[in-house]
C-alpha cells in the first residue's frame, strides 16, 4: 500500500506532537517534529550569542551561519523515541526548556532560517510515510499532504499540560509565565509575514481541550484508516 504524508498543525503545547508520535509509531511511518528543529537553531543562536538584548536576533551574522546548522533526528533505542541532534550532539533536553521556548519565535520567523527548514523538511518527507508536525507543514511544506489535521485547545488547557510536562522533568516552572509565553508564541506564529500558522481548508479540526490522550489517539487513528481503507 502507498504511504502516504501526514501533516499535523496547531497552536503551541496543544499534544500534536504526542498524538503524531503514536499515529507515527502505530501505522509505522516517520515521525518528524518541526519544532524542534526551530527549537534547535534557537539553541544555535544562543550558544554563539545571537539573541539581543531586547529578544530579536542578529540576524546579520546567523545568516551566513546557516550552512553551519545540521539537524537530525535519532531514534533513542532505550526509549525508541527519536531525539534532537544539532551538529551530531544530542541537544533533545536544552531545546525543551523555558529560555529556548521565549526566543523560539522570533527565530521562526526569520525567513531565511524557515526557507532552510523547510528545504531540510521536504527532504526528509520526500518519500511519504511520514508524520510531520508544526505550525506550516500542511500549508507551506507538504501542501499536498493527503491527509491534515489541525489540532487546538483553550489556553488554559495547553499551559497546564506544558507546566506539568516542565514540573516533571524538573525544570523550573511557573504557570502564569508558561501561560503568558504560550499567547505570545501564538501571536508571533500566526501573524508572521512567512507561512503564518493558519488552518488548511482541507484539515480536519480537532479540539482536544476536553479528550483524554487515548481518545485522541483513537480519534486520529480512525481519520487515517477512513482516507485510507
Ligand atoms: O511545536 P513547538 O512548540 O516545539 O514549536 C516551537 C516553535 O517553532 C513555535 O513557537 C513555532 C515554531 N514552529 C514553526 O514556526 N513552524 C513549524 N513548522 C514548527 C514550529
Amino acid at each position: 500500500m502507498k504511504k502516504i504524508t501526514i501533516a499535523i498543525d496547531g497552536h503551541s503545547s496543544c499534544g500534536k506532537s504526542t498524538m503524531a508520535k503514536d499515529l507515527a509509531r502505530e501505522i509505522g511511518y516517520i515521525y518528524i517534529d518541526s519544532g524542534a528543529m526551530y527549537r534547535a537553531c534557537t539553541l544555535f543562536c544562543m550558544q554563539h550569542n545571537l539573541v539581543l538584548a531586547d529578544g530579536s536576533i542578529d540576524t546579520k551574522t546567523l545568516e551566513p551561519l546557516m550552512p553551519q546548522i545540521h539537524v537530525s533526528f535519532q531514534l533513542n533505542p532505550e526509549t525508541g523515541r527519536p531525539e534532537t541532534y544539532l551538529n551530531g550532539i544530542n541537544v533533545e533536553r536544552d531545546i525543551r526548556t523555558m529560555e529556548v521556548s521565549s526566543h523560539v519565535s522570533p527565530v521562526a520567523a526569520i525567513p531565511f532560517v524557515r526557507k532552510a527548514m523547510t528545504q531540510q523538511q521536504q527532504q526528509m518527507g520526500i518519500e511519504g510515510g511520514i508524520v510531520m508536525d508544526g505550525r506550516d507543514i500542511g500549508t507551506a511544506v507538504f501542501p499536498h499532504a493527503e491527509m491534515k489535521v489541525f489540532v487546538t485547545a483553550s489556553d488554559e488547557v495547553r499551559a497546564q499540560r506544558r507546566y506539568d510536562e516542565l514540573v516533571a522533568k524538573g525544570e523550573p516552572a511557573d504557570f502564569d509565565a508558561v501561560l503568558q509565553n504560550l499567547r505570545e508564541r501564538d501571536h508571533i506564529d500566526s501573524t508572521r509575514a512567512v507561512a503564518p500558522l493558519r488552518q488548511a481548508e482541507d484539515a480536519l479540526v480537532l479540539d482536544n481541550s476536553h479528550l483524554t490522550i487515548e481518545e485522541q489517539k483513537q480519534w486520529l487513528i480512525e481519520q487515517f484508516h477512513r482516507l485510507t481503507d
